[in-house]
């Protein structure tokens, strides 16, 4: 049997080049002079990781891995080279194979050219996602010298996590973004990981520069754990602070947030610690006069190992209370959503109700808010993962709308609520359909027969009243309310969402790679990734057991930010 197997693999591998036979391969530097804005690296999706380093003046000035193209490439890589014009340049690549002349030429280009830009089959058409590469967290989200500013964990090389870089893109108006280069690489600290953006109006810092402020962004290198920081009075070029603001406290740490606290002026930082042996998360808040000198302060305690309350990228501010006149309360957040309502004396967080959810869908995590929004919203973002590493795309992961944070009073206590922005009102094309007031049974037609939409935007105020069961289909894609559980399921996400005076209030946006399904005024946010079939461009809404009343039904179609 032994034997069998044996002849049978030497078979394959003499059948089969490259099967169970391992390629000579070869170390390579090639040397150029940098000419041009950017440096062309091809990438071939699958494809063994080699590692690359870019040498300047003996240097090590930029270090990555990638899914190198030997052969035909799926996609080009980006690198701007322009700082180092004139400049002899060494690549030095670890092991491609002995034959290739992968960088031969080495190419460089002016422009950033790419043919099938925003056009993939699976861009999302109204949420942000990077031109090319992967992105998770959205970073550094602040509003400075009037536009608002996001930055995204990026790897600029690849379709899949890794080469921790800040992307950056900006956007006027919250809907429509532009990508602008990679901010912030990875230097001797390590990968940049995550973390928040403050300006400094006060110029507490000394950073800023002939009276404009300074926008000062902080960020984990993740070799060390240590917590660093740069700046920008221009929004376009990036400095460092040359050494980390905050060493590693305890085992893993990481995901600065700063915030500025009025009463005592001084800034505080939130901080995801790892304490002790048991994998116990913690926030460690430090207090700052000038950004660049922290002092502990105090920790919140979150949960243990898979309890990831209050685990990474915590969120941390106040709101006033809707529906208690002069009161204002403290959330404190963690990457997966859960939060805790409470007071803040400007070095302690005292939990009043902990451990609560506003958010019951599938894919969204790591969200941060808007420091220094204009309008004193607080607006969130979040990473919303899509399935979108498939065929030859080049391009993977997306952010969600952007919402409004809310506190409201509920008979259960003070509950965070998440709405769309108003700003999404600019998504509309024009093309709308509404229908009043209706009442809806078992086989009544379809009142949403007419309609003939890939984006869509959806609002539904129904009473099921007798009725067991509301069915919304949206392209294929069901969304059923069960009367009796007070639940919505939609694609086996299941999410509690209970009638309010008898009444079911839903909105609905349908891009190409999901739902965002916003129930009850925002107080309960199901985002659910799924890629919807091109080719169904259907709606329909029906009722099962019973006759439900319609008070409001209306359906926008949406336009793609990419146009
Ligand atoms: C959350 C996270 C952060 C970290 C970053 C790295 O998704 O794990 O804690 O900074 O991603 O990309």
């Amino acid at each position: 049997m032994i034997y069998k197997l044996l002849t049978a693999c030497l078979f394959v591998s003499v059948m089969l080049p490259g099967f169970a036979q391992e390629q000579p391969t070869r170390n390579i530097s090639t040397y150029f002079t940098a000419e041009k804005k950017y440096l062309v690296l091809p990438v071939k999706n699958g494809a063994t990781k080699r590692n690359l380093e870019l040498w300047v003046d003996g240097v090590n000035t930029r270090f990555w891995d990638m899914e190198l193209a030997e052969d035909k490439p799926d996609w080009y890589a980006y690198m701007r080279i322009d700082e180092w014009k004139g400049k002899q340049i060494e690549l030095r690549v670890d092991k491609v194979s002995a034959a290739s002349k992968v960088f031969d030429p080495v190419m460089q280009s002016d422009a950033d050219t790419n043919a099938n830009e925003y056009k993939e089959k699976l861009r999302p058409q109204f949420h942000f996602s990077p031109k090319r590469g992967w992105t998770n967290d959205p970073n550094g989200m602040v509003y400075f010298n009037g536009e608002y500013h996001l930055f995204f964990q990026h790897n600029p090389y690849g379709r899949n996590w890794g080469n921790m870089t800040w992307g950056h893109a900006v956007s006027k108006d919250l809907v429509h973004w532009a990508e602008l280069d990679d901010a912030i690489h990875p230097n001797q600290g390590g990968p940049v990981f995550s973390g928040g953006a403050v300006v400094d109006k006060n110029n507490t810092s000394g950073l800023g520069e002939n009276g404009k402020p300074a926008m000062v962004m902080f960020h984990t290198g993740a070799r060390g754990w240590g917590q660093y920081m740069t700046w920008s009075t221009d929004g376009r070029n990036f400095h460092w602070y040359d050494k980390a603001v905050v060493p590693r406290i305890n085992k893993e740490n990481r995901d600065p947030k700063v915030i500025w606290y009025e009463p005592a002026k001084q800034w505080v930082m939130v901080l995801w610690v790892e304490r002790g042996n048991n994998e116990q998360h913690s926030i460690q808040f430090l207090t700052s006069p000038d950004l660049k000198n922290w002092t502990p302060a105090s920790i919140t305690y979150g949960g243990i190992g898979n309890d990831r309350y209050l685990y990474e990228c915590p969120e941390f501010y106040e709101l006033p209370v809707q529906g208690m006149d002069g009161v204002k309360k403290w959330v404190l957040t963690g990457a997966n959503t859960e939060y805790a309502v409470g007071s803040f004396d400007g070095t302690t967080f005292t939990e009043e109700e902990r451990k609560l959810q506003n958010q019951h869908g599938r894919g969204f995590y790591a969200p941060q808010t808007f420091s220094d929004e204009p309008t004193g919203r607080r607006i969130e973002i979040g990473w919303w993962r899509t399935n979108t590493a498939e065929d030859d795309m080049d391009f993977n992961q997306s952010m969600s709308l952007p919402m409004e944070h809310k506190l409201v009073k509920t008979p259960e206590g003070i509950r965070l609520t998440r709405m769309p922005v108003k700003e999404a009102e600019r998504l509309r094309s024009g093309k709308i359909y509404k229908a009043g007031n209706k009442t809806l049974k078992e086989n009544s037609a379809n009142p949403l027969k007419d309609i003939n939409i890939e984006l869509a935007e959806i609002h539904v105020e129904i009473t099921p009243g007798k009725a067991k069961e509301v069915a919304l289909n949206i392209r294929g894609v069901a969304v059923i309310y069960n009367v009796a559980a007070q639940q919505l399921v939609a694609d086996g996400v299941k999410a509690p969402a209970p009638l309010q005076n008898g009444k079911l209030t839903l909105l609905i946006y349908a891009d190409r790679t999901g739902l965002e399904i916003f129930a009850n005024n925002g107080l309960m946010f199901m985002p659910v990734n799924i890629n919807i079939d091109d080719s169904d461009r259907s709606l329909s809404l029906s009722v099962k057991g019973g006759t439900a009343k319609i008070s409001s039904l209306e359906v926008y179609e949406l336009k793609s930010i990419w146009q």
